[in-house]
Formats: structure tokens, C-alpha cells, sequence
């Protein structure tokens, strides 16, 4: 495939899922659920793009030890099925990293971690050993921090930026379960981060971000994919090394179609932005059923 064919009009794009290395397993999908085992725990939770038939019997969809009860809104609770853990941990090892991440139960449905992000973290370490001299990477919308804690772990010189007190606090944690230090906390709303970034005209060897459809700065600055990903981007351009640059964009929203992100796109310059990829990332499970659950945009 040309460059051009991707960058300039939607197509299928290829599918990419790889949790390897992360004691994780998608044991099954369908009915708009996923089955889950996350270390120890077996989890069932909504999940809207699973659209298949479930491979595996119900008997084994019921034993699982936390089920996800979606309210109105976006909200719900976890019903437990005996007395399992809610706080616990998962383990991480590629090459030579070996990593543990804190999970626990949230109302929102998540645990703490967005397993298909692992192959970035792969792709981070691959990046990083590449670039020789300083290694500078910028986190955005970090969430528990597991691209700044990977990271951090090859040797990066780290700054985390999220908009959440307890989300930055979880991921302290999880610096601290790794006994990483030195990794920039920034609670701050990310734009007004980035803005700052660019009149100090920083640099950065790397730029992560994986921005929310909706969703607020440190102070509720309201932030919109729709409107808001656009000048984010050009600012974060400008931040990123000429030479030695990566970046890694992850996005999960229906307001945020590939060709609107491809136009988007299209209008940034760097010279990495030949070995770019464009991809749906998602979770697969031994009997081939796909979750796709965004686009994956990288150089
Ligand atoms: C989709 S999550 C990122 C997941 C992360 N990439 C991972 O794999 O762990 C989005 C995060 O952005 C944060 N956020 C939302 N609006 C923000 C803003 N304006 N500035 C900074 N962070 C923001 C949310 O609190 C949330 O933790």
C-alpha cells in the first residue's frame, strides 16, 4: 500500500491486537460482553462492539468473579461471585522489562488498564532503544500511567499529564509498586500543558496520547475530540524532535471518524511521518472473534 492510498481517503485498515507479555486473556466476547481474566481475576463487562455469538457456555460466562451491572448513564456496580479480590495486581514482562500494574474495580466499568494498549508499550520499548542521547517522553491524557511507567522503565526522562487527582495518584502507585522515581506529575488540563510546552519550547523524543471523547482539565476545562484534538496536535508537533521523534495517538470516539482524523492528519509535517501507521487496535481471542476498539495512529 502507498502511503498516499491511507493518508488521504478512508479504507479498511489493518487490524492489529498483541496483549503479549501481559497476564491477560480475552476467554471470550459476545452479546455485547467480554469475558475477561486479568491476572487472577475473571471479569464480565459490557463491551458494545462485541457482536458475536459467545463461543464459550454460559456456565463459564456465570463463574466469572466480578460481573459488571451497567445503570443509566455510564455508571454502574460490580456484583462479586464468591469473595474475590477487588484490588490486585498484573504482571507485565517483555524483553527485559518486568512490570506490575495496580487494578481495581471502578464504577465506570474499567480496572485500571486498557489491555490492547500493550502493544504500544512493545512499540515504546522499541522506540526508545532505538534513540540514542536524551529520551524525553510526554504522556498525555495518562490515565494509571502505564505508557509513562514502560517508559520510565527503558530509561525515559517522563512527564504524566492527566486532568484527575485519584487517576494521578493511582498511577504514582504504580510508579512506586515499580520503584520508578522521577517521573513529572502534572495534574493539568492537557492542552494548557502543551501550550505552556511550546512557549518554553520544550522537546520531546517521544509523544503519547490517547485523548477521551469527552472529558475535563484539572480545571474543568472542557475538553471535545470533535474540536479539540486538531490544534492539539499542531502544538504537540511543534514539541516533538525532528529527528528522533515518535508519537503514538490513540482514538476510541464516534465523533472522531478515520477520515476526519486522516484530514487531520494529512496536515502535519515531520520527518518520521513516512514510517507512519494507521491501524484498528483491538483485543482477539483464540478463536479469531476481533474487538476493535479504536484507531492506532503512530510513527
Ligand atoms: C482513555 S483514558 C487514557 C488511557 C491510557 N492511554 C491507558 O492506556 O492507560 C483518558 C484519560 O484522559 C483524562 N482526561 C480527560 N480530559 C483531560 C484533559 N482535558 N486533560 C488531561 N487529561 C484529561 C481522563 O481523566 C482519563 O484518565
Amino acid at each position: 500500500m502507498r502511503q498516499q492510498d491511507f493518508i488521504h481517503r478512508p479504507q479498511k485498515l489493518p487490524f492489529v491486537s498483541n496483549t503479549s507479555g501481559l497476564d491477560y486473556e480475552l476467554l471470550d466476547c459476545g452479546n455485547q460482553r467480554k469475558l475477561e481474566r486479568f491476572g487472577t481475576v475473571v471479569l464480565n463487562r459490557p463491551e458494545i462492539s462485541a457482536k458475536y455469538k459467545p463461543r464459550l457456555n454460559k456456565d463459564i460466562w456465570e463463574s466469572a468473579d466480578w460481573y459488571f451491572f451497567e445503570k443509566k448513564g455510564k455508571k454502574g456496580e460490580w456484583k462479586a461471585n464468591g469473595t474475590p479480590k477487588n484490588e490486585w495486581n498484573i504482571k507485565y514482562q517483555k524483553e527485559n522489562l518486568k512490570l506490575s500494574f495496580q487494578l481495581e474495580l471502578t464504577a465506570f466499568k474499567h480496572v485500571g488498564l486498557f489491555p490492547e494498549q500493550a502493544e504500544n508499550w512493545q512499540y515504546i520499548q522499541h522506540k526508545l532503544k532505538t534513540i540514542e542521547g536524551k529520551k524525553r517522553v510526554l504522556n498525555l491524557f495518562a490515565y494509571t500511567s502505564a505508557a509513562s511507567i514502560v517508559s520510565a522503565a527503558c530509561g525515559a526522562e517522563v512527564t504524566n499529564v492527566e486532568s484527575v487527582k485519584q487517576i494521578i495518584n493511582w498511577g504514582r502507585k504504580n510508579a512506586e509498586i515499580n520503584k520508578l522515581e522521577g517521573i513529572r506529575w502534572i495534574l493539568e488540563d492537557a492542552r494548557k500543558f502543551v501550550k505552556k510546552a511550546v512557549r518554553r519550547e520544550d522537546v520531546f523524543e517521544g509523544i503519547i496520547l490517547d485523548p477521551p471523547t469527552f472529558g475535563y482539565g484539572s480545571n474543568k476545562e472542557r475538553w471535545k475530540i470533535e474540536s479539540d484534538l486538531e490544534p492539539l496536535l499542531h502544538d504537540l508537533f511543534k514539541l516533538l524532535n525532528q529527528q528522533d521523534g515518535f508519537l503514538i495517538l490513540n482514538t476510541y470516539s464516534p465523533k472522531m471518524p478515520q477520515a476526519k482524523l486522516l484530514t487531520i492528519l494529512n496536515q502535519l509535517k515531520h520527518p518520521k511521518l513516512k514510517s507512519r501507521e494507521i491501524v484498528n487496535l483491538g483485543l482477539s481471542n483464540p478463536s479469531s472473534q476481533k474487538l476493535t476498539l479504536g484507531l492506532l495512529f503512530r510513527f
